[in-house]
């Protein structure tokens, strides 16, 4: 009795340490790897997936659920070196001609130099948003967490648990907000060196080739859309329980210095200021910050 006792609880740790393990974010159960001709791997039992991009041909992925609203975080490991002319985009997107997108795109660099990270939001297939930083790391040499917050007031893009940008729902002055149409997530790694590092003058290096980025940690806190029924209750007015907080949650005070810290330190492009691009005035939001 007594050592069977023991024996159980020197156990139960471990027993409860596989648990959790079985319930991590596994690639086979959340994603397919919908193109790339093998140049995509999901490996180590589903913990982590990479994707690959030589001469040929690039890659991707997209997640197996749609979600109307999320808390979505994501680990990457960039294309390390010479990655200048490849395109490493992770986003959420939903279909069709007036389709809402979030975007965070990766613009790869010469070694050393830094990558870009670009951001975007699309409401109903309109873009135009862009926002771009420099991170405050080096992010080939690690992974690290990117992740978006999209609740029905609100998209917060942040990194490491730093928010970098946040796109208000401004429904009330007569911008168009995602709220209405399920989304995917997508990944994929690519060649864009028409345009991508530098604005197109640094050509893709093929004899690093292939290049790969690294996935892992996938975790979403999300309400999933399936046969048009919502995971957290009605689709216009999900609840807001203690397990979905996310959904009503807002930037405290600590995050919008945050906030500034990065807009003032590391963001190099925003829509807002760019004059030349809207020579009819800014889009409304731009005139609140
Ligand atoms: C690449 O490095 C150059 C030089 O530091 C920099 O101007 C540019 O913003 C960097 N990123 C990209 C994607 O071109």
């Amino acid at each position: 009795m007594a050592s069977s006792y023991v024996v159980l609880s020197l156990l139960m740790p471990v027993l409860v340490a596989s648990l959790m393990v079985a319930s991590a974010s596994n690639f086979y159960n959340d994603f397919d790897i919908t193109w790339g001709d093998g140049r995509a791997k999901i490996l180590n039992n589903g913990e982590l997936l990479t994707l690959g991009l030589d001469k040929a041909s690039g890659s991707g992925f997209q997640s197996r659920n749609e979600y109307l609203f999320g808390k979505i975080d994501m680990q990457l490991k960039l294309v390390p070196g010479n990655s200048a002319g490849t395109v490493t985009a992770y986003y959420l997107s939903s279909k069709g001609s007036t389709w809402d997108e979030i975007d965070f795109e990766f613009l790869g660099n010469l070694s050393g130099d830094p990558y870009i990270l670009h951001t975007n939001v699309f409401s109903q297939g309109k873009g135009n948003r862009e926002q771009q930083f420099y991170l405050w790391f080096d992010p080939t040499a690690d992974f690290h967490t990117y992740s978006i917050l999209w609740n029905p007031q609100r998209i917060i893009f942040s990194v490491d648990g730093t928010p970098i940008r946040e796109f208000k729902n401004l429904e009330s002055i007569g911008v168009p907000f995602p709220k209405n149409q399920a989304m995917r997530i997508y990944s994929s790694l690519w060649n864009a060196d028409d345009w991508a590092t530098r604005g197109g003058l640094v050509k893709t290096d093929w004899s690093q080739a292939p290049f790969t980025a690294y996935y892992r940690n996938f975790n979403a806190n999300a309400c999933v859309l399936s046969n048009g029924v919502s995971s957290c209750g009605t689709n216009s007015s999900p609840s807001t329980s203690r397990t979905n907080s996310w959904l009503s949650e807002e930037l405290d005070s600590t995050s919008q210095e945050r906030l500034q810290w990065v807009r003032k330190n590391y963001m190099i492009y925003n829509y807002c200021t760019d004059a030349k691009r809207f020579p009819q005035g800014f889009p409304p939001e731009c005139n609140l910050s």
